[in-house]
């Protein structure tokens, strides 16, 4: 049996731990993607932005939107972790794979896979991101080029902030 959903009430679960939790635990939150109030939209290349949401070192997780506005490529890349993508808008596809992803749809990519991003929506795409593990790009002739990790998106996002007077948003630190 489901619990009953016609009542909207708080209930104290009476949880053992409570206290540690409450010393311990980074808590849970909101961030909004709608307006640039917690998070501002950074330039990636000249075609795309992102939108950082959040940044756990310890476990090297970084969380964002990504925002290609116009039919396009982001650069072939391997993962060394683990990729979960939500397509909010527009369509996006791989050359190495057969389909095409459109709003709403999931998106898993695995330790080892490397492939290469493609839209060619005519309003781009908008992916939310939940990604763990260090991502490197490669050149068009194979060559290592960066590794874009949890440090490289708070760098991303805090240059783009220290450079346009915008205050760093601690919700964004896990
Ligand atoms: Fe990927």
């Amino acid at each position: 049996m489901v619990p009953p959903s016609t009542k909207a009430e708080i209930v104290d679960v009476g949880f053992a731990h409570k206290a540690l939790v409450e010393r311990l635990s980074p808590g849970g939150r909101y961030i909004d993607v709608q307006s640039d109030i917690d998070s501002p939209w950074v330039p990636f290349g000249p075609t795309a932005m992102i939108k950082h949401l959040a940044f756990d070192v310890r476990s090297n997780t970084f969380s964002n939107v990504l925002w290609v506005k116009e039919p396009g490529v982001i650069g072939t890349h391997l993962h060394r972790g683990t990729i979960v993508m939500v397509c909010l808008h527009g369509s996006v596809k791989y050359l190495e794979y057969d389909w095409v992803a459109s709003p709403g749809g999931l998106i898993l990519e695995t330790p080892g896979e490397s492939h290469t991003l493609m839209t060619d929506h005519p309003e781009g795409v908008k992916l939310f991101g939940w990604m763990q593990g260090p991502i490197e790009f490669h050149d068009e002739w194979g060559k290592f080029v960066f590794t874009a990790d949890v440090w490289w998106f708070i760098h991303h996002y805090e240059s783009h902030c220290r450079d346009n007077n915008i205050p760093i948003n601690q919700k964004l630190y896990l």
